[in-house]
C-alpha cells in the first residue's frame, strides 16, 4: 500500500518503519511539505498532536478527498486524578477530522499502544480500529494483518470516543505503576 505520514515524530517514525518492514511504500513528511505526504498515500496517517489534526485536515481537505485518513491521535491531557480527555463527552478527534475533510474516509487506529511497541520485530498485537466506510475498514484491516497483527473492528466512527477514552484509561494505569497487559482476556465460552 502507499502510505503518507503527516508528522515526523515518535509515531511517524515508529509506524513508518513498521509499515516499511511490512513491504509498504511509506513517505514521511513534516511542516512545509505535508501536501507531499497527503498526495502520496492511499492511506494518510495523521501523527501530530490531537488539536493540530483537524486543523491540518481542513488545510489538506482537497488532497485528502478519496483517501483513507488514519487517525492515531489522542486528545489527552493531565488531570487531577490522571489523564483526561480534552474533547467533550461523545466527541472525538476522529469525528473532527471527518468533519474537516468530509470527502476522506477516516479510520481511528493505532492510538492505544506506545510508539515504542511498533519497533518490535514480533508484534502479534490485536489492533482495534473504528471505521464507517467498508472499503476503508477492509484496507486498514489488511494493513494491520500485514504487520503480523490482528485487526479488531470496534464498529463505525461513532465508536471512536471509546477508543480515545480507552487510551486515557490505559495511560492512567501505566503512570500509576500498573500494567494493562491481559486486561482484555477472551471469555472461556461465548
Ligand atoms: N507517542 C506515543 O507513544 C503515542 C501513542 C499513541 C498515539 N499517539 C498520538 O500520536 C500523535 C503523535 O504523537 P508523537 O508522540 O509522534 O508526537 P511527537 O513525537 O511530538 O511528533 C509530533 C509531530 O507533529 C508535528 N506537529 C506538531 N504540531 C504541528 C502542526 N501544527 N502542524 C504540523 N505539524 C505539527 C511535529 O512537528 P515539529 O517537530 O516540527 O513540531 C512532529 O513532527 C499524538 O496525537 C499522540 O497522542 C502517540
Amino acid at each position: 500500500m502507499k502510505i503518507g505520514i503527516i508528522g515526523t515524530g515518535n509515531m511517524a517514525t515508529a509506524l513508518g518503519a513498521a509499515w516499511t518492514r511490512a513491504g509498504h511504500d511509506v513517505l514521511i513528511r513534516g511542516r512545509g511539505s505535508l501536501p507531499e505526504a497527503a498526495k502520496h498515500g492511499d492511506l494518510v496517517l495523521f501523527a501530530v498532536p490531537a488539536p493540530a489534526a483537524p486543523v491540518l485536515a481542513a488545510e489538506l481537505a482537497d488532497l485528502l478527498a478519496g483517501r483513507i485518513v488514519l487517525d492515531c491521535t489522542n486528545p489527552i491531557a493531565p488531570g487531577p486524578s490522571g489523564p483526561m480527555l480534552t474533547v467533550p463527552p461523545g466527541s472525538s478527534i476522529a469525528a473532527q477530522i471527518a468533519a474537516a475533510a468530509p470527502d476522506a474516509s477516516v479510520v481511528k487506529a493505532f492510538n492505544v499502544v506506545h510508539s515504542s511497541i511498533w519497533t518490535a520485530d514480533d508484534l502479534a498485537l490485536t489492533v482495534p480500529f473504528c471505521a464507517s466506510d467498508t472499503h476503508a475498514a477492509d484496507q486498514v484491516a489488511s494493513l494491520i494483518a500485514s504487520m503480523g497483527c490482528v485487526p479488531a473492528s470496534c464498529g463505525d466512527l461513532s465508536r471512536a470516543p471509546y477508543l480515545e477514552a480507552t487510551t486515557a484509561l490505559a495511560i492512567g494505569i501505566w503512570f500509576a505503576g500498573g500494567s494493562v497487559r491481559g486486561i482484555f482476556p477472551e471469555p472461556a465460552q461465548r
